[in-house]
């Protein structure tokens, strides 16, 4: 896929799907600005990506923070052309509360009959709820409304948003990354059939689990059973959902409005 001329902003692009998606456009020819909260990432990540990238440090859920960084890079950059919302937490003290519980889930259904309830719910903190919704769903919100602001006026544009499958299935012991994650598929398709008369074209990507350092919040054992669950046998590379991405924010997917395509080994196959 080709993105001479173009500049792309990737949230989140220090690690991860984020950053196989901040090549994947750069290697396309994209000027590539690397957003991300962690600093040190998003120079290390910048510094390694061919053509001019540059990293940028904001917090997707600082709102003004956001609008002072999509300002930064378009003044230095030029306007944005691709937007990819991928920013993005695992809400790691919750997994790792519930996973003695899901261990023990794991162990009852070799025997026929699950018991042990995952009391992961009515553990959340207000906290835990609000911070998971603030970088998920609010952050894309905050990227996606600074983008529009500049690709509405020139008439052109591609955003692509980051979702999982759990915000379309709803995954067991993560309500809030599910709320958020659901919340972002409706948004997406909402904003595409309001944007696409300004020439604006908005898609999700709900990946499956894919072997990065989120998922390194997992246990060895349940990382086996996602695996073995996978109809293909195994978590996704980040080149793979980066490849999804980047073709969504192509001219090639030029027919795409609000869709949710779903690389997932075969979780989910709609
Ligand atoms: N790994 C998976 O199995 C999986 C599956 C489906 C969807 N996803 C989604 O893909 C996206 C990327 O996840 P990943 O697996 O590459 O994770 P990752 O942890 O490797 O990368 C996430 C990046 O986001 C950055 N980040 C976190 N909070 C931020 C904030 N407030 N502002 C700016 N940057 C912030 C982190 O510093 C990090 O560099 C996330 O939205 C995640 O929910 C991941």
């Amino acid at each position: 896929m080709r993105f001479e001329g173009k500049v792309a902003l990737v949230t989140g692009s220090g690690s991860g799907i984020g950053e196989a998606t901040a090549r994947a456009l750069a290697e396309g020819g994209a000027s590539v600005a690397v957003l991300d909260v962690n600093e040190e990432q998003a120079k290390l990540v910048a510094g390694t990506l061919p053509g001019s990238a540059r990293p940028v440090v904001a917090s997707v859920a600082d709102s003004a923070a956001v609008d002072r960084a999509f300002a930064e890079v378009e003044a230095e950059m030029g306007p944005i052309d691709i937007l990819v919302n991928n920013a993005g937490i695992p809400g790691r003290a919750l997994t790792e509360r519930i996973t003695p519980a899901i261990e023990a889930q794991m162990a009852e259904a070799a025997t026929g009959r699950i018991t042990t309830a995952l009391e992961s719910t009515v553990s959340i903190t207000d906290d835990e709820w609000a911070d998971m919704l603030q970088v998920h769903l609010f952050g894309t919100f905050y990227c996606t409304r600074a983008a529009l602001r500049s690709m509405a006026p020139r008439g052109s544009g591609a955003i692509v948003n980051i979702a999982s499958i759990c915000g379309v299935e709803g995954c067991a012991g993560h309500p809030h990354y599910s709320a958020a994650k659901g919340g972002i598929l409706s948004f997406t398709r909402a904003v595409a059939k309001e944007v696409i008369l300004q020439g604006i074209r908005v898609n999700a990507v709900a990946a499956g689990y894919v072997d990065t350092p989120m998922a390194e919040t997992m246990s060895a054992a349940m990382r086996a059973a996602l695996e073995v669950q996978t109809p293909i046998g195994r978590m996704a590379r980040p080149q793979e959902i980066a490849a999804t991405a980047a073709f969504l924010a192509s001219d090639d997917a030029s027919f795409f409005v609000g869709a949710t395509v779903t690389p997932s080994g075969g979780l989910v196959t709609v």
